[in-house]
């Protein structure tokens, strides 16, 4: 569905996005995350059409986005990162005007206004007026509008952004009921989003790309993976001398946790599991332990990793 070769975009002398490849798969939801100035809204922005690439190509259903630019366009239902609306309109008369904009007229635009309506959950909203709208409905007017043409491909920039939790809930929700029915790319630099709602996650940082895999592969391969977590009570010097000597454990750290308790991270080389050697040394001096289990890095902690500046 999409596929981006070597892909620079250059602002003057300064490189936003610096020679990314990187392909979705029809019906996939991916996830492009990165921090803030990593080069997403700049992507993205060349792949609707809006900035010409520096160098390099991006397809979309094989159409050049910039040499075809008309043709790819029109499988592409685009939300910005800042969503543009009028204000001193219904949103039903907002979204029909859209929709006369995208070349649909009579009864296919008021049916897929009608549609748009009804995905977003726009139905008892469609006769207010768009300033009087929460900030959480406004997006969804922004999806709605995205919608509208009924396009093959959703490219959502941070849709979340700016959303109270439960507003952030909701239109998560959305974009998974959307993954049914569309590719959808969806930028974020908030992670539990991507978590939730993508099948494979391309990270981007200054411009360049860290990593591009499923969630879960992105977790499994993290170095964190090896890490024990084990709270224990007794003395310090002697448990920590103990662990340490145990094969594969490269690292403990004590985190006092209440006046008697101790928690103590291991770490270990990564693929490894040291929760057998650590239960058998704990029965072996009779320590008194009341929890040992292996930690699950979240993908937060692999976006910390391949992104940190340090
Ligand atoms: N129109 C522009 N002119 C000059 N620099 C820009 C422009 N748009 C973005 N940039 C710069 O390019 C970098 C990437 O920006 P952007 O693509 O918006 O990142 P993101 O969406 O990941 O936050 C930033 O350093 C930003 O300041
Ligand atoms: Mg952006």
């Amino acid at each position: 569905m999409i596929e981006v070769k070597n892909l620079t975009k250059k602002y003057g002398r300064f490189t936003a996005v610096d020679d990314i490849s990187f392909e979705v798969g029809s019906g996939q939801v991916v996830g492009f995350l990165g921090p803030n100035g990593a080069g997403k809204t700049s992507t993205l922005r060349v792949l609707t059409g809006y900035h010409p690439p520096t160098s390099g190509t991006a397809t979309i259903n094989g159409q050049d986005v910039f040499r075809d630019s008309l043709k790819a366009r029109q499988s592409i239902g685009y939300m910005p990162e800042n969503v543009p609306l009028y204000n001193d309109v219904r949103v039903k008369e907002y979204l029909s005007f859209r929709a006369h904009l995208k070349g649909l007229r009579g009864r296919d635009a008021r049916n897929h206004v009608g549609e748009a309506l009804e995905m977003c959950g726009l139905q008892h909203m469609r006769r207010k007026m768009i300033k009087t709208l929460s900030k959480g409905y406004r997006q969804r007017v922004g999806l709605a509008d995205a919608l509208i043409n009924q396009p093959p491909l959703l490219v959502l920039d941070e849709p979340t952004n700016g959303l109270d939790p439960n507003q952030i809930r909701s239109i998560r929700k959305l974009i998974k009921r959307l993954g049914e029915k569309h590719t959808i790319l969806v930028s974020t630099h908030i992670l539990s989003e991507v978590e939730m709602v993508a099948d494979h996650v391309v990270i981007i940082d200054s411009g360049k790309i860290k990593a591009s895999d499923t969630p879960t592969n992105l977790i499994k391969n993290m170095r964190a993976a090896g890490r024990v977590e084990l709270e224990i009570r007794g003395n310090q010097e002697e448990i920590e001398a103990h662990i340490i000597s145990l094969p594969s454990v490269k690292k403990v750290i004590a985190n006092p946790t209440t006046a008697d308790w101790m928690s103590y991270s291991i770490l270990c080389d990564s693929g490894t599991d040291s929760r057998e050697r650590v239960a058998q040394l704990v029965q072996q001096r009779a320590w008194t332990i009341r929890s040992l289990h292996r930690h699950q890095p979240t993908l937060e902690e692999v976006f910390v990793e391949l992104t940190r500046q340090d």
